[in-house]
């Protein structure tokens, strides 16, 4: 069964995730459905995906108590706005089939549009009010962190963002551990790409483990938490199987140095070029 940690603000938080982004509607429930069935009690969706009605559905259906389920969601920026963020929320609910979520994110950063910090506070009042357990952020960079802390007490419970072997974001992470934020990790296996690195490969086979199983209990012993989505149930089970070896510190820092090695996957970051705050 997956461990857990806690945010900030004292909610315990499973360590894996499942992540239900690019799931089609009409797959969603049967997905979440195995993967409720595989042990993930830790779903991760978006407005932006689609899907909440899907995954509210499943959970519903599952049987599992819905206090055992940590359900994250995230506003699209699009929404972004103080009374927005409110209404949006009561539409994800809806969809969800639940009075509140576990986490609610601001899923990317709109400088251009100027209207994060007022939907910032709008979560700090949802947070006060009840109808989240803890609010973050995501795609944020330090730059942005310092630019919310500098205008928030409020500090996220998380910052979700791209990490992988190939793209570590080591500083970004020790920012995150030195003010309490937890880094929750999408994209954890690069898409599928990391799987073919030939170190990781070799590493897998030495410790009898897949690729994927490799690299996603090198995020848990980095303090990640990784967000993994699979349409596939023998996938979905193979990922969650990870709770039970340890990958030793040399070899944690053979995987170290695979960080921006220039045959792994590319950022898909640092290629998407979101604009940024001006400091
Ligand atoms: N906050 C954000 O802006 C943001 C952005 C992107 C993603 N996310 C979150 O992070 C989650 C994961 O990100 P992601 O889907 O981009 O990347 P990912 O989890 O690294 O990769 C998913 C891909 O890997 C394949 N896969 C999964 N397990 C595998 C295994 N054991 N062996 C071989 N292939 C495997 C899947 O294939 P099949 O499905 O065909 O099995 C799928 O094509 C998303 O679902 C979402 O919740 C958040």
């Amino acid at each position: 069964m997956p461990s857990t940690t806690r945010t900030n603000n004292g909610v315990e938080i499973p360590q894996a995730g499942f992540g239900v982004y690019q799931i089609p509607a009409s797959r969603t429930a049967e997905t979440v459905r195995t993967a409720l069935e595989a042990g993930y009690r830790h779903i991760d969706t978006a407005q932006a995906y689609g899907n909440e009605a899907e995954v509210g559905t499943a959970i519903v259906r599952s049987g599992v108590p819905r206090e055992d389920v940590f359900i994250t969601t995230k506003l699209n920026p699009q929404r972004h706005g103080y009374v927005s963020t409110g209404q949006e929320l009561e539409a994800s609910l809806q969809k969800l089939q639940t009075s509140y979520v576990d986490l609610y994110l601001l899923h990317w950063p709109t400088p251009g549009r100027d209207r994060y910090l007022e939907s910032w506070r709008a979560c700090e009042d949802l947070l006060a009010g009840g109808k989240v357990r803890s609010i973050g952020v995501s795609n944020l960079t330090v730059a942005d962190l310092e630019w919310l802390a500098g205008r928030s007490e409020t500090v996220p419970a998380v910052n979700q963002v791209e990490i992988h072997p190939s793209f570590q974001q080591d500083e970004l992470r020790q920012y995150h551990d030195a003010h309490g934020i937890l880094t929750e990790a999408w994209g954890p296996i690069a898409w599928g790409e990391s799987l073919k690195d030939p170190t990781l490969q070799v590493l897998a086979e030495q410790y009898g483990r897949t690729p994927a199983q490799l690299i996603l209990r090198w995020h848990l012993q980095l303090g990640n938490i990784p967000l993994c989505k699979s349409v596939t149930p023998s996938r979905i089970r193979e990922n969650l199987a990870i709770f039970d070896f340890r990958i030793d510190a040399e070899d944690m820092e053979r995987i170290a140095t695979l960080d921006g090695d220039p045959k792994g996957a590319p950022s898909r970051t640092l290629s998407a070029g979101l604009p940024r705050w001006q400091p």
